[in-house]
């Protein structure tokens, strides 16, 4: 059944060749989907449909894509955020507690909540989810959780290294191997990435190194948390294996910058996580005007940010981070995509899955100008109607 969208106001294509600026912007525009696909974008009326929807002049984006986060997981942990907020730090080991709580969890919790999950970001726009294990820490229990984010969720990541658990104690170079090889034979089939938490209490370079290149090896990607609590070699690694991304880039140095920059690895920026953790906002203005390519995600897990919202990212981003409204709302629609190496998400041009947002504002500037308002009018996910 072909749907056409009438009387957009503003559209957000994402095509620069389609429309103005690097948004590829129209006015007065309609939008046709078909068979989950994009079919025809353009000015004016449209061709006819099946369905007919108004959108009275609202301004219709791509759906988000959310290019990292952590939903495999049962429990939460409010009281390590209320903690921090009357000044307790963040710190790589609460991980252990939402590792504890998951172990214990049964599969349809694990299941229900990943749906959860990806069922409230679709209503806020979201539709396109990575989803990263690393709640689990031993091959069975990693095994299940790529297994269950690949029922749900649009991408995989196999996150083995995302902490040391806590019955390997200091032999941090034992659980490295087993994640190398046991658990990266048993989880690979089931995702597209490898990821590493590399920081200070978590996995250093030499570690990470040896993951990534087991990941490599069994045919995944690598991506890479890095840089998140203090400058180190993350960002470095990541430009040196060829990473899709690498995600949180809040310490950098002039290296890592430059090394960003000249790389095809994507500056994926959390804001989400230093609102959460009271850290410093990372300079994404820094990265963008050294020509680094820069994404928007949530990074929605149960520590160190329990939000599954983009608009918030934009708004932050915009407001502390030196982002104009138009890069922000780039950077978590086609910059998600380019994290994720898809041309098919984050933009609405023939041929696009047909993901799309209508806002219940005249104009994506609303996203960073109206702060914590809900703003969605319909979403559109493959052409079906998901919010
Ligand atoms: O991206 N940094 C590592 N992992 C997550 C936090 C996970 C947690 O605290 O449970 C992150 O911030
Ligand atoms: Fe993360």
């Amino acid at each position: 059944m072909s749907t056409l969208i009438r009387n957009i106001g503003e559209l957000v294509t994402n095509e620069p060749g389609v429309g103005e600026g690097p948004l590829g912007l129209l006015r007065d525009a309609s939008l046709v989907l078909d068979e989950g696909r994009v079919v025809w974008v353009g000015t004016g009326e449209g061709p006819e449909a099946d369905e007919v929807v108004d959108a009275g002049g609202r301004a219709v984006l791509p759906g988000y894509v959310d290019s990292h986060a952590h939903l495999v997981f049962a429990g939460e942990r409010a009281e390590e955020f209320a903690a921090r907020m009357s000044g307790q730090s963040y710190r790589a080991g609460g991980i252990r507690t939402t590792v504890a709580k998951t172990r214990a969890a049964s599969d349809e919790e694990l299941r229900s909540n990943v749906r959860r999950l990806v069922g409230e970001m679709a209503r806020q726009g979201t539709t396109t989810v990575e989803c990263k294990s690393g709640y689990g820490l031993t091959v069975e229990q990693e095994r299940r959780a790529v297994r269950i984010a690949g029922e749900i969720a649009d991408e995989v990541t196999f996150l083995g290294a995302h902490v040391v658990p806590a019955e390997y104690g200091d032999d941090t170079g034992r659980y490295v191997r087993l994640v190398s090889g046991e658990m990266m034979a048993a989880c690979a089939p089931y995702a597209r990435w490898v990821d590493v938490f590399c920081e200070e209490g978590a996995f250093d370079a030499d570690q990470a190194r040896e993951v990534l290149e087991a990941g490599i090896k069994a045919g995944l990607t690598p991506r890479v948390h890095a840089n998140q609590l203090t400058y180190g070699p993350g960002v470095r690694l990541a430009v040196e294996l060829g990473a899709a991304a690498a995600d949180h880039c809040t310490f950098l140095s002039e290296e890592d910058v430059d090394a960003l920059a000249g790389s095809e690895t994507v500056a994926t920026l959390l804001p989400g996580v230093e609102f959460s953790t009271r850290q410093p906002y990372p300079d994404a203005r820094r990265l963008i005007e050294a020509g680094a390519t820069v994404a928007l995600a949530t990074d929605c897990n149960p520590g160190s940010c329990y939000s599954s919202s983009m608009a918030f990212c934009i708004a932050v981003a915009v407001r502390d981070m030196r982002m104009t409204p138009a890069e922000a709302v780039w950077s978590a629609t086609a910059g998600g995509a380019k994290a994720l190496r898809r041309d098919d998400v984050g933009r609405l041009g023939a041929g696009a899955r047909g993901d799309v947002l209508v806002l219940d504002a005249p104009s994506y500037v609303h996203l960073a100008y109206r702060p914590g308002v809900p703003q969605v009018a319909a979403v559109f996910k493959a052409g079906g109607r998901v919010g």
